[in-house]
């Protein structure tokens, strides 16, 4: 069922694009429209785009677009009814009663309350007699009460039905149950059992506060495999765009972010004071959680574990971490191998210390390389300068790249021209083999295909015909079925365009006045980009009604000349019977 027109005109003209947009994207004003960094992949330069004059939204870098709902559906990475419901909340709007189906919403607020009473037995077994081995290990650890109960810790008692029993009790089922990943359904069919079981409980919040997910820690005495496990993902749980203990941090007063590898590191800085401290949640780092971190900080702290595994992981994570633009600096702990052991065996003002003095993403990386190599002799400052020189052609910062270059130039004594031709040399390389790689790609035709209009390529006079149409008839729709400038869905040659058409039609002939508030319900997430890159054309101006009747012409043209000979366009018979006549005059061929 779709919700009336007139609600979503109603949800679009009380929630402006630009205040909804504006808390996740900083935006600069240019003209009548509105820039910034897109939200949705990583850029450095603004691509994203605000039309407040239609209420539309457009990435030139990625191509996503649409209109509030779109932008709300995105973001906050969930459907569309769920997205219009969020929107209808936020300026006060009741949800129509019919014609609209919740029952995913309804699942979701119901795995809440069940993951919530989860956290508070788990939290309450903690304090109880089953919990006491939970509680000495935390309390072991160093953790206080107080940090204990910020973070909601509890503990899964050694049972296979206390979770399950109890939230049954609870009026909570099965089904439900397994949905939220709190249970595991046995194999025979006979039941479900606990998914925890006599582990240290460690809840996930989200940033509105919902328990979305646990992490549990086997207790030092299990000879379990596993020393976590996580929930995996759930209706109200993607761990790749989750950050843990993000719901405090956001509200911490420091002018960054420190990024850890685990939940008891993040706990420790918290007693520690270091409110500002997050995790990702049992996953390697992922471009969404940068983005999400991006979206609070302009500076983040990386401090991995010292093994090799951290140190692969940081170089990782500080690549993801520059594509958001942020400003990173990293942190080497001498003597220990993670934050939480180091506050533990040197107490957090020695912490505090080593975090006022590390170093950037470039000195981190110019470090790391040192160490490989004994610069005491010619040829091991040979291989380190050039090892270097790498790294600083990576470096995008101009500023940054000639201080580091003179610094570099001092200590080996080596004139620092020759060094920058070095780099210059390496990034000229660099880019042409990208280039190269580039062009090789769209001669091989493996350019991204284009999965929204994919007739569009081979009918491409056509379609932007079609597009042009489009963007007239939207921005001047008593130019609709006039005299001589008639068209109809049967002149389309791209399905797409043909079914932007339709809605177009269907929107006007209602009375209606033709906005993008009236698409996002019938065309995906991915489609809108599309269907607001048509609107914001402006190809008409003054001349709208000739370029229109020039567009209709060229649009039949371009049919014309294709028809006969275009396969895509055939029905099976006549595909069929076109491969019969090639292979029977093949066949003549080959007896004369
Ligand atoms: N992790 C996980 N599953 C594992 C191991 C680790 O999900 N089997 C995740 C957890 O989020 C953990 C983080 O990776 O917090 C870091 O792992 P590790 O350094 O091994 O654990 P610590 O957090 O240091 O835990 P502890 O100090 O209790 O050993
Ligand atoms: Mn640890």
């Amino acid at each position: 069922m779709r919700l009336s027109d007139s609600f979503l005109m109603e949800i679009k003209s009380r929630n402006d694009i630009e205040s909804v947009i504006s808390p996740y994207v900083a935006l600069k004003r240019r003209g009548s429209n509105l820039v910034g960094l897109c939200p949705f992949h990583n850029e450095k330069t603004g691509s994203f785009t605000v039309y407040p004059q239609n209420g539309s939204f457009y990435c030139f870098g990625c191509g996503v677009g649409g209109d509030v709902v779109t932008f709300q559906m995105k973001i906050e990475n969930v459907d569309y009814m769920e997205a219009v419901r969020m929107l209808a909340d936020r300026c006060g709007l009741a949800m129509p009663q019919e014609g609209y189906d919740d029952s995913l919403q309804k699942l979701r607020l119901r795995i809440y309350e069940a993951n919530r009473e989860a956290a508070r037995f788990f939290h309450a077994s903690l304090h109880a007699r089953e919990g006491k081995a939970g509680l000495d290990y935390l309390t072991g650890r160093g953790l206080s009460e107080g940090i204990i109960r910020r973070f909601g810790l509890g503990f899964a008692p050694d049972s296979w039905s206390a979770l399950t029993d109890h939230l049954h009790r609870k009026g909570f089922d099965d089904d439900l149950l397994a949905q939220a990943d709190l249970v595991t359904r046995r194999k025979n069919g006979g039941g479900c059992f606990d998914r925890f079981r006599k582990r240290v409980m460690f809840p996930i919040i989200d940033l509105r506060g919902n328990v979305v997910a646990f992490g549990g820690r086997k207790l030092p005495d299990d000879d379990s495999p596993a020393k976590y496990i996580n929930t995996s993902d759930t209706p109200v749980y993607k761990k790749s765009h989750t950050v843990y203990a993000m719901n405090l941090a956001k509200n911490s007063k420091a002018a960054n972010l420190i990024l850890c590898e685990g939940y008891m590191d993040v706990i420790a800085l918290h007693q520690a004071g270091l409110d500002n401290a997050v995790a990702a949640c049992g996953t390697s780092f992922t471009d969404e959680q940068a983005k999400l971190l991006s979206r609070y900080t302009k500076e983040i702290i990386v401090t991995m574990d010292a093994d090799a595994a951290g140190q692969k992981s940081t170089d990782r994570t500080i690549g993801i971490l520059n594509r958001t633009g942020v400003r990173v600096r990293v942190l080497r702990l001498p003597e220990a191998k993670d934050p939480d052991e180091y506050i533990r065996r040197f107490g957090p003002e020695r912490f505090r210390g080593l975090l006022d003095g590390a170093g950037n993403d470039i000195e981190y990386q110019l470090q790391s390389a040192l160490v490989k190599y004994d610069v005491d002799t010619d040829n091991g400052r040979l291989q380190y300068l050039r090892e270097a020189a790498v790294i600083l052609a990576n470096v995008d910062d101009s500023i940054a790249r000639s201080l580091y270059t003179a610094r570099l130039s001092e200590t080996y004594h080596i004139p620092v021209e020759s060094l920058e031709r070095e780099i210059k040399a390496i990034e000229r390389r660099r880019r042409s083999s990208e280039r190269k790689k580039e062009a090789a790609k769209i001669v091989s035709g493996a350019t991204a295909p284009d999965r929204v209009n994919p007739q569009r390529a081979a009918n491409l006079g056509a379609a932007v015909a079609e597009e042009n149409i489009l963007n007239i008839l939207m921005m001047h729709p008593a130019l609709y079925d006039q005299e001589g400038l008639r068209v109809s869905a049967d002149d389309f040659v791209t399905d797409f365009n043909r079914r932007v058409y339709e809605r177009l039609a269907e929107c006007i002939g209602q009375g209606m006045t033709p906005d993008v508030a009236l698409f996002s319900g019938v065309f995906t997430a991915e489609e809108m980009g599309r269907v607001v890159a048509i609107l914001n054309k402006s190809v008409g101006g003054d001349v709208a009604k000739e370029e229109l009747r020039d567009c209709i012409q060229r649009l039949r043209r371009e049919k014309n000349r294709q028809t006969s000979t275009d396969a895509s366009r055939m029905d099976e018979s006549d595909w069929a019977q076109k491969i019969k006549e090639i292979s029977q005059t093949k066949r003549g061929d080959q007896k004369q």
